[in-house]
């Protein structure tokens, strides 16, 4: 494993199939040149950062996720920190397991982070990245499972390549082929949040790399094809990305940062730890580019 290094920072890629940790940097203090063009190339090629450190409050958070460009309040408005709007806290602690029940926790957004997914595909124009600090994690359970889905594309059958050329599809904000129901929206966020129309391959506007765009709790169906051949792709597209060789499971440390790049990523959270056992993160989500 070779690390990469300018006059300060250090690139180690993880012993994963990707994924890449950040050391020897101040995460909030403004970037030299050098350092912002090594994070640069470091997100665009490992798509997963890790940035250990201490923990900060949110105003250190909405700081790191300014250098990975603009921050968009979520569209629930109860997502939003009162002074801080772009910057949410996430409590994901498991409540209590009923045992015969379904999944029985918390919050019903939190149990949808459970599905793959990519950060706020409703919308036109998507998250670009998502940073993540966590302030509390359990002793056992509770990972983010990151899965590289510009890999996933490139390990797909020509026949499937060719299948999926041109397609488009419709995310919006729930889908009855999500498991949970998503918090209820008020009018004016209804309003905020019509169905929108993605590529279901996406090409990055920085790499030029093919990606699936996918986004299991949102992703209602494929354009100008049957129903049943839509679902019939997603599902198979859905058991296609879930292999082991395109998975990087987080395991958290307190402190940690973790950026991800939601034009070539999915994830999702494991909600293993045990009931009571504290998960706590504060989370900013920058805007990006319409998928194309
Ligand atoms: C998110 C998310 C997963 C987690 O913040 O967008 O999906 O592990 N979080 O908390
Ligand atoms: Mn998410």
């Amino acid at each position: 494993m070779t690390a990469t290094m300018t006059d300060t920072i250090r690139v180690v890629p993880q012993n994963e199939p990707f994924s890449a940790r950040i050391e020897g940097i101040d995460r909030t203090a403004p970037w030299d040149a050098a350092t912002a063009e090594a994070v640069q190339q470091a997100f665009l090629k490992h798509h997963v950062l890790l940035f250990p450190g201490a923990i900060m409050g949110p105003d250190g958070v909405l700081a790191l996720a300014r250098r990975f460009g603009d921050p968009m309040p979520p569209v629930n408005r109860e997502k939003r920190l009162e002074n801080l709007p772009e910057v949410t806290r996430i409590d994901s602690t498991i409540r209590a397991k009923v045992p015969g029940q379904d999944p029985q926790f918390h919050i019903q957004s939190s149990l949808r982070a459970e599905e793959w997914h990519t950060d706020q595909s409703f919308v036109e124009r998507p998250a670009k990245a998502t940073i993540l600090h966590a302030h509390e994690v359990p002793s056992s359970g509770g990972a983010t499972w990151f899965c590289n889905t510009a890999a996933a594309y490139d390990a797909l059958s020509e026949d499937m390549k060719r299948r999926l050329t041109g397609l488009r599809a419709v995310h919006g904000y729930d889908t009855k082929r999500a498991r949970y129901r998503p918090t209820v929206r008020s009018q004016e966020e209804i309003d905020e949040s019509p169905d929108v129309i993605h590529p279901l391959v996406r090409t990055h506007p920085e790499s030029g790399r093919k990606a699936l765009y996918l986004n299991f709790n949102r992703l209602d169906r494929i354009l100008d094809i049957p129903r049943a051949e839509s679902e019939a792709i997603l599902d198979e597209l859905a058991a296609f990305v879930a292999q082991d060789r395109f998975i990087y499971r987080h395991k958290w440390q307190v402190g940690d940062a973790v950026v991800w790049d939601n034009r070539c990523t999915m994830h999702r959270v494991s909600y293993d730890s045990a009931p009571g056992d504290r998960r706590v993160m504060l989370r900013a989500v920058t805007r990006g580019d319409r998928p194309f």
